[in-house]
């Protein structure tokens, strides 16, 4: 193995000589007792031309190569005289590893998005997508080292669940019952003789065991996969996402909101920093001024409403609304979009929403009606964040799961937690393919997750 990448070559200070590279063609051109290669290994958005004489011994088999096929090449990276790149590699030798033949998908240039979710095994070759998968790993390395810089603690909370923590029934079921005769009970399936004794699922968040490790070690965060059987086929949504959620014990929602604005812009640092050259390409060919985009969000103010002037604020709008808007509806996509892009133009935090529409866990406000909630929306995505400061009070608490219809007893472990040394706390939950939406300019989530699931397809 050669452990030195292209892009390690591509900066090289001087020309090296006997140099190894491998890696897959994108293009090949053949021209008279020449050849010309373009060569990637994914380390960067660029190929090292690899170029080839044919009558070199030791290179004749270049015959063979077709776009796609994987390649050992040794020779001498020398100044190229063509424009666009400083560096060439003179090949000595070549190593045909693992050939390609003309059925390769990917030997046009320009493929439609579409298209290349149907090969989704193969798309991370194209160069829209290694674009998108460098900084979705640059930028999930970025969230450990954010949380970890603050020190909070990293929490590794369950993917099995018995809880449906955002109440809205949207989990996966996780049982080995026999599936055409399962046990009954009084006409139900009796899930207490299933694996676990009772009904379980994948997660849909891991705030509440996030609430207990936050009482126990002030501040922690959970970044894992998230699951949720919701049947919304949008370009927002997928069945399983990465869900970022932080949550502090002696925070408020003031505090909340902070440390998600000091976050998401730490976030948008560390795509202009590290990312640049990729960034450079979505700024080209996905979303033009992204960049500009991008830096003016680092010295913006990001605006505070509370959801009733954000009521008021849509009654008073220009444009009509496939949704009508009244006090205490939940706000739809059009609407948040058009707070975020039209009214504020840039991220708004829409505070304090009617207690009905969020969950059972946030904290009551004074008036009655609505709670300590917020979201962050942000321009093209819409919802980015979803947080609130947590009911702390053990009564209170009591009273929402009565009024929400969660068995005590199932949750007697969260209502300990106010029981013995409770304390206000706050947390919220970004979910990772959206912020990677809003940083590359891709307009469907299915394209910034490897393998995306949604409904009817979990093929790769
Ligand atoms: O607003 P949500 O449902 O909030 C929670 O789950 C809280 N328990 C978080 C917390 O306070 N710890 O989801 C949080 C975020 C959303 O704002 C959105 O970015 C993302 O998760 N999200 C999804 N992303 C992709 N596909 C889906 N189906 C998503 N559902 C939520
Ligand atoms: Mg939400």
């Amino acid at each position: 193995m050669s452990d030195v990448s292209i892009k390690q070559i591509l900066a090289a200070a001087g020309p090296i000589t006997d140099l190894t590279v491998q890696g897959w063609v994108r293009t090949v051109r053949r021209g008279k007792g020449v050849a010309f290669m373009a060569l990637n290994d994914g380390s960067c958005l660029d190929s090292l031309q690899i170029v080839v004489d044919l009558n070199r011994p030791g290179c004749e088999s270049v015959a063979d190569i077709g776009t796609g096929a994987s390649l050992q090449v040794r020779g001498e990276l020398v100044a190229s005289p063509a424009e666009g790149q400083s560096w060439e590699l003179q090949a000595e030798s070549l190593l045909l590893v693992g050939a390609s033949d003309s059925d390769y998908p990917l030997q046009k240039k320009q493929h439609s998005f579409e298209y290349l979710r149907t090969i989704a095994h193969l798309r991370p070759r194209a160069n829209t997508f290694g674009a998108v998968f460098r900084i979705r790993s640059a930028l999930s390395f970025a969230v450990h080292r954010f949380f970890h810089e603050r020190g909070f603690l990293n929490l590794h909370s369950p993917i099995i669940t018995a809880s449906d923590c955002e109440g809205a029934g949207e989990m996966f079921r996780v049982t080995t019952l026999d599936d055409l005769q399962p046990p009954q009970l009084d006409g139900k399936i009796d899930y207490g003789k299933d694996f676990f004794g009772e009904e379980t699922g994948l997660t849909v968040s891991g705030q509440l065991e996030g609430e207990l490790f936050a009482t126990a070690f002030k501040n922690i965060y959970t970044f894992g996969p998230t699951f949720r059987a919701e049947n919304s086929n949008t370009s927002r949504h997928t069945a399983e996402f990465w869900m970022i959620e932080p949550e502090m014990a002696f925070c408020d929602l003031a505090g909340d909101c902070s440390l998600a604005e000091e976050f998401l812009r730490a976030m948008v640092t560390c795509a202009l920093e590290e990312c640049a050259d990729d960034l450079r390409f979505f700024d080209q060919r996905i979303e033009k001024g992204l960049i500009e985009r991008l830096q003016s969000l680092s010295t913006a103010q990001f605006a505070t409403m509370t959801y009733t002037e954000a009521v008021a604020q849509l009654g008073k709008a220009k444009q009509t609304f496939d949704y009508p808007v009244v006090w205490g509806a939940d706000l739809q996509s059009e609407h948040e979009r058009y707070l975020t892009e039209q009214v504020v133009g840039g991220p708004l935090f829409v505070v304090d929403y009617p207690k009905e529409i969020k969950a059972f866990y946030m904290r009551r406000n004074d008036d009655g009606k609505t709670v300590a909630a917020m979201d962050l929306l942000v321009p093209r995505v819409g919802e980015l964040i979803g947080g609130s400061q947590r009911e702390e009070r053990f009564d209170l608490l009591q009273n929402c799961m009565r009024e929400n219809g969660i068995a005590e007893k199932s949750l007697e472990w969260y209502l300990d937690i106010r029981r013995w040394g409770s304390c206000p706390h706050a947390g919220f939950g970004l979910g990772f393919e959206r912020l990677l939406m809003y940083l590359t300019g891709m307009e469907n989530i299915r394209d910034v997750i490897p393998f995306p699931r949604t409904p009817g397809n979990a093929k790769f």
